[in-house]
């Protein structure tokens, strides 16, 4: 591998494509119905033929499951769902004989309760590990043990209270997640020194980075003060910890005990909900900042209303507005994450494009904008080939912790179970999570025994078999992008600009390095549209379109969810 470019005027993954691979929905080895570790070692190829450059895995490590491995119960081992350690090393083993890197997912703003850190920590007031989760007595006045008394009002972003009261210390402990998902106190300098350890471990091991979990959230405002108040009855934490006020120094500690002396070529990408422009450009500063890259959630917010369940239509000048800002804002300095899906998100083809009758065209125009832009893009898996939102029936066919802990908060609040079913179905994690798709034939080509979620009824027509060797389809259009990407230089350090943006369906925009310049016009609706091509573009060259050409000759119309990348001379 070559040597350290991290500090070089021009690190390697600017130029990268990730791939985001869901362990348990992968692909299954052994007909246990959950996909595993041999299963992803099985299918490196579907990833070396699209052309990605690093894989991302969602956690592998041994965990009761509370919340589909983000609940780990022992970072140095893998879960037996998902194989063994040494299937791991085979992992990272193959994965670099196919010129790929691996990222691991590293959850370290809180544990699995049944973390042996925890088992220790919540036995007594005074054990070596007393201090490493955050605890708090009850309210004075309160009943302790009672929601009531919990030390503030959080709500979970799984439901219910952020407190769990533990009788063996007569204490509360917090739980931004589940309450098997304890939260740890990053200010105790032992618990900061055991995750440096523990990342050091995988570094050996030959990982080439992590996706930090929720990591803006690992510092919390000493005071835990109440929130505002939001529509659940319980108060909004965001503000007292999405920014917490020692999380530039956690991670500028991480960056100097872990990787600073390190020889090699590492990704470090965090998870930042809420984060903002300002806060992501310090983070990613390239000379001052702790991390290469954040994912921001501002554009996937956009059809939300007061909470995510709420649905908001998506208006496109918000959208380019949105994404226009994070361009500039993180400009030469900063570094984006570009992505429509992952294992948190409704597919983005059923979300923000039409996933009846212009699938293709919409999966791939979308495909189109988001791989132009500067940045690094993520392919969630399925997503190459226009995976679409499911028709669960009820209530039953969920497994996603989040989505069957607020449909029963929201029926047991008076919502009608319909009403709530409904929003699931557009929302629901459970979306991005169902088998991927590799056959026709029997559960999608995923396992020979029961899938832990319902397979989607439209693998029939849309899966990898149908796709692989057809020119047309959603996979070679991914293919093209990603090689467009290592080809072109100004793809990826191009300056951004938009233009066009009050249109409300067209997205363009022009990438420019030096005498390089790229022109992109998206049609992101379903009807043609007519004039916005500017006149010069008669000499321009067509270096990319997502529909087999009709006319796309510059003065045709944009043809419904039509786009198309031009090299402007
Ligand atoms: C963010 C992860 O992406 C999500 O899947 C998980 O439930 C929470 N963090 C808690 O770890």
């Amino acid at each position: 591998m070559p040597i350290d470019t991290r500090t070089s005027s021009d690190p390697w993954w600017k130029a990268a494509v990730v791939y985001q691979v869901y362990p348990r929905s992968f692909a299954d080895s052994d007909g246990d119905g959950i996909g595993d570790v041999p299963g992803i070692s099985d299918h490196l190829e579907h990833l070396s033929d699209l052309g990605v450059d690093v894989v991302w895995l969602s956690p592998v490590y041994r965990s009761p499951q509370d919340d589909n491995g983000y609940d780990i119960s022992d970072y140095h081992d893998i879960d037996p769902t998902f194989g063994t350690l040494a299937d791991v090393d085979d992992l990272i083993d193959r994965v670099h004989r196919h010129g790929m890197r691996l990222v691991m997912d590293l959850v370290v703003n809180h544990t699995s309760d049944e973390h042996a850190w925890f088992e220790e920590s919540r036995r007594d007031r005074t054990n070596p590990k007393a201090d490493w989760y955050i605890w708090r007595d009850a309210r004075p006045g309160g009943m302790p043990g009672s929601e009531d008394a919990a030390p503030n009002n959080w709500g979970s972003f799984f439901s219910g209270p952020a407190w769990q009261w533990c009788p063996e210390r007569e204490q509360y402990y917090l739980h931004l997640f589940s309450r098997k998902q304890p939260d740890l106190n990053w200010e105790s300098p032992e618990v900061r020194a055991a995750v440096h350890e523990m990342m050091r471990w995988w570094l050996d091991r030959g990982v080439d980075g992590f996706r930090m979990d929720v990591i803006n959230l690992i510092s919390k405002d000493p005071g835990l003060p109440d929130g505002e108040l939001l529509p659940t009855g319980y108060g909004d934490g965001m503000p007292h910890f999405s920014y917490g006020p020692r999380v530039h120094e956690y991670l500028a500690e991480v960056k100097r005990e872990v990787f600073d002396s390190r020889p090699g070529t590492f990704l470090t990408v965090g998870e930042m909900p809420g984060v903002t422009t300002d806060q992501a450009l310090r983070f990613t500063d390239r000379e001052t900042g702790e991390l290469d890259m954040v994912f921001q959630f501002e554009h996937v917010d956009l059809d939300h209303g007061r909470t995510k369940w709420d649905h908001h239509p998506l208006a496109l000048v918000d959208l380019k507005r949105s994404l226009g800002r994070w361009q500039t804002a993180l400009g030469e300095r900063g570094w984006n994450s570009l992505y429509w899906n992952n294992h948190d998100q409704p597919r983005i083809v059923s979300r923000y494009g039409d996933d009846g009758a212009c699938w293709r065209e919409s999966a791939t125009a979308l495909a189109t904008v988001l791989h132009l832009h500067r940045g690094t893009p993520y392919v969630y898996q399925g997503e190459e080939i226009g995976m679409t939102n499911v028709p669960f029936a009820s209530i039953d066919d969920f497994r996603d912790i989040e989505s069957v802990n607020h449909f029963h908060e929201a029926v047991a609040l008076g919502a009608d179970p319909e009403d709530v079913l409904v929003s699931l179905r557009r929302t629901s994690r459970d979306n991005a999570r169902t088998p991927m798709q590799w056959t026709s034939g029997e559960h999608a080509g995923f396992t020979t025994g029961t899938p832990w979620l319902q397979v989607n009824p439209n693998h029939t027509w849309l899966n990898v078999e149908a796709q692989r060797d057809d020119p047309e389809s959603v996979m070679a259009h991914y293919r093209r992008l990603i090689a467009l990407r290592h080809q072109e230089p100004v793809v990826v350090d191009g300056d951004f600009t938009m233009l066009l943006p009050d249109h409300p369906a067209v997205y363009a925009f022009e990438r420019t390095l030096g005498d390089d310049r790229l022109a992109v016009y998206a049609n992101l609706s379903g009807e043609a549209v007519d004039g916005v091509l500017p006149e010069q573009a008669h000499g321009w060259e067509l270096l990319l379109g997502n529909l087999p050409s009709a006319d796309d000759s510059p003065g045709a119309p944009l043809r419904p969810w039509e786009a198309r990348v031009y090299r402007v001379s």
